[in-house]
């Protein structure tokens, strides 16, 4: 092999250092200093350096990260120093650090009133420990704990951890063995399964378990997609580095060498520092961008660690601090469906009681129907549920090895219903595409009835001034209304009974009520609550369809066009769907469609509507304005081709709307209509300065003069 030229090996060592500092200011710091590209082009620089010249490769390459071989098995590593475990406190509350304090206190022989000892209080973190070696300050190899005697070399994984230096700054000694905690974050964890469940696979549990078990595959390049993050909080052997007198001062030490410290730590006074941080931290813990289980406490003098010393495998100056665990094992007893008040059916695990988070759980939430079959979760199943701050327990996954022979179906939402909300047995519908199944009964369902109450009396739909939430709470609560049609049915008397409720806004209250039976179609479609049906889109509806029969029609058929199931593509099939009268109307896309036709197709609410409008609930009739010619006057010449409909049929609907078709452009024109290989006619428009549109341009014209909002 050639000599390196010494400019070369300069250049790559440069490189290096410029590499290992924007790593540091990216993984470490937080605070990147040249965009990913520039970072890119460096690294790129280096590697081509290192292929032409192999012998510039060392162990401390940025290069090296990532790249090493499928291993067989990790080899055994015998810790210079035992890994040591750490006392854990099981009071979780204060308790739990005065009694620390107070054995530290004893051990030391100190009086009551000697001075408060000095302690580090940091985070515990939960992820698992690793033991990195530096060598005259370069990474010669990673550790995992075992059991505290012997460990796992897991370099290769170790390397791929961004935050872990290759090198250390600064650091010359023989040997530091630096300690900490291989974690991940909640942000890498979350972007990790939404990839896994776009890729359809198996979502992970929790940070935790993704970080232990990517740093313990074989194959370094899985770890290399994990995004893993390291903390230090300690040192191992150690030669030839004049070790600080304090724990925090270690901390420091390590931080100005390169390695990622974490910053939420404090040195306290006593006891009280002690319960304090220890409150501090539960304050933010949900808030923390990682995972903790506790708060760890250590003596912050080595020279008072020393005299404190050991028993079995645990220090006495260190104590960890739990909090409530977050999660725990339980066993699923059923999985029922909850209807919300939007109609929204959700799964619920009902479960063995367990405490976590701080509160027995006996329900968690399986979010939707999806979400159930990907986790698997069956009725015996032995579950994960967490329960983290105030947010309502889930089930995270299923222990699948604890499967009883007798575990139950995979679930079937539609199947364990049969097809009917539990509520009250109107037809359940799910959406093309959509996540959630609903009950389409909204005016009928209990479940649904405050809700759909209160919308129906809102300012934009009918208006009954005075109905509001409170009011509603005590009707429904109190049997008098079940639904909307009964407000019309009430009697000045009835309200006595209620709090609060005076003779005259009583009957202020009737009189609203009755005032609100004179409406308008666009109201009335809009305070039926059609999901997805807003002011807009109600009052789309009424001009385009006049009466609520002839709309009523329309999602008959559209009900009839989603059931005819034609072997055909999802493109065909939504096109034939496009066709339909209710997606002409403006604003009315298939998700909204189908939302009406499933609301118009349920007999409970068009018992309610009949109710309505015999209480006399009426409305002017709209003058549709399908006909009424709004482009009448308009010359329009069309040319070239279209591309989603014919020349003839686009003639057809202008002409619908009262336009008229030309052959030839003029000064009269008033548009010009320019499909693919437009010609002599286009040029002429151009010539002439009349508008030319385009095939989009075009269905929106149409679209816009269709029709025009009464109210
Ligand atoms: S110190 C002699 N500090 O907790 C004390 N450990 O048994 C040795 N851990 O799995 C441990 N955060 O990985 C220490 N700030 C922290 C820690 C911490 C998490 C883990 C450690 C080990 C367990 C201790």
């Amino acid at each position: 092999m050639g000599a390196i030229p010494s400019e070369v090996a300069q250049r790559a060592v440069a490189l290096r250092e410029q590499i290992a500092y924007h790593n540091h200011r990216y993984y470490v710091l937080d605070a990147p200093e040249i965009p990913d590209v520039e970072y890119d082009r460096l690294f790129r620089d280096l590697q081509e350096l290192e292929a032409q010249y192999p012998s510039l490769v060392t162990a401390d390459s940025p290069t090296q990260r990532v790249g090493g071989r499928v291993l067989e098995r990790f080899a055994p590593v015998r810790h210079a120093l035992p890994m040591l475990s750490i006392r854990t406190e099981t009071d979780s509350g204060p308790a739990g650090a005065r009694n620390f304090d107070a054995r530290v206190r004893r051990e030391l022989g100190l009086l009551d009133d000697a001075p408060p000892v000095e302690y580090a209080a940091e985070l515990k973190f939960d992820g698992l420990a690793i033991n990195l070696r530096y060598d005259r300050g370069v990474l010669v190899q990673a550790a995992t704990r075992g059991d505290g005697e012997t460990g796992e070399d897991v370099t290769q994984n170790v390397r791929t951890v961004g935050s872990v230096p290759l090198r250390l700054r600064g650091v010359e000694a023989p040997v530091l063995e630096v300690r900490g905690e291989i974690y991940m974050r909640r942000d890498a964890f979350d972007r990790l399964n939404a990839r896994q469940r776009e890729a359809g696979e198996k979502t992970f549990v929790n940070p935790r378990n993704v970080a232990a078990g990517s740093i313990r595959q074989l194959d370094p390049a899985i770890a290399a997609r994990r995004p893993l993050s390291f903390f230090a909080y300690g040192l191992g052997a150690v030669q030839g580095w004049s070790v600080p007198s304090t724990h925090s001062a270690i901390l420091d030490a390590l931080q100005a060498a390169g390695l990622p410290v974490c910053g939420e730590r404090a040195v306290v006074q006593g006891a009280d520092g002690l319960v304090a941080f220890h409150e501090r931290i539960a304050a933010q813990r949900d808030a923390l961008p990682f995972d903790i289980d506790g708060v760890v406490y250590k003596v912050n003098e080595l020279a008072l660690q020393q005299r404190l010393g050991f028993v079995t495998r645990e220090p006495k100056w260190a104590v960890a601090h739990k909090y409530p665990a977050q999660e725990q094992l339980t066993v699923v007893r059923a999985i029922d469906i909850q209807v919300g008040r939007t109609g929204k059916l959700t799964p619920v695990a009902k479960l063995e009681p367990v405490f976590v988070g701080g509160v027995t759980v006996t329900n968690a939430t399986l979010h939707n129907e999806d979400e159930v079959r990907r986790k698997d979760v069956r009725v015996g199943d032995t579950v994960i549920v967490r329960r983290a701050g105030d947010v309502i327990p889930e089930v995270v996954g299923v222990m699948l090895e604890r499967r009883p022979a007798d575990a139950g179906a995979p679930f079937d939402l539609h199947g364990q219903l049969h097809g009917r909300c539990p509520e009250c047995g109107s037809a359940i519908a799910r959406e093309e595409g959509a996540a959630d199944w609903h009950c389409s009964g909204g005016l009928y369902c209990p479940a649904q009835r405050k809700n759909a109450i209160l919308h129906f009396a809102g300012r934009r739909a009918m208006d009954i001034e005075g109905l509001g939430e409170k009011l509603v709470d005590q009707l429904v609560d109190g049997g008098l209304v079940h639904d909307v049609a009964d407000l019309y049915a009430l009697q000045a008397g009835q309200f006595a009974a209620l709090e609060r409720m005076g003779e005259k806004s009583a009957q202020n209250l009737i009189d609203a009520i009755d005032q609100s039976r004179g409406t308008t179609l666009a109201r009335f479609l809009f305070a039926l609550g059609i999901p997805e049906v807003g002011e807009a889109t109600a009052a789309a509806l009424a001009a385009y369809f006049g009466t609520l029969e002839v709309l009523q029609q329309a999602a008959a058929d559209y009900g009839r066009a989603l059931a005819q199931s034609d072997d055909e593509t999802a493109a065909a099939r939504a096109r034939r769907l496009k066709d339909q009268t209710l997606q002409q109307v403006p604003d009315v896309g298939p998700e909204v469609a189908e939302r009406i036709a499933s609301f118009f197709a349920e007999p409970h609410n068009l018992t309610v509507i009949a109710r309505l409008r015999d209480a006399g609930v009426e409305w002017p009739e709209v003058k549709v304005e399908r006909g009424a010619q709004p482009l009448a006057g308009k010359t329009f010449v069309l040319t070239g081709t279209l591309e989603s409909l014919s020349r003839d049929q686009a003639k057809e609907k202008l002409q619908a709307l009262g336009a008229k078709v030309a052959g030839s452009v003029s000064k009269k024109t008033d548009y010009v209509v320019a499909g693919a290989e437009a010609g002599s006619k286009l040029a002429k428009a151009e010539e002439l300065g009349v508008p030319v549109l385009d095939e989009e341009a075009l269905e929106r014209l149409i679209q816009d003069s269709k029709f025009k909002i009464q109210d």
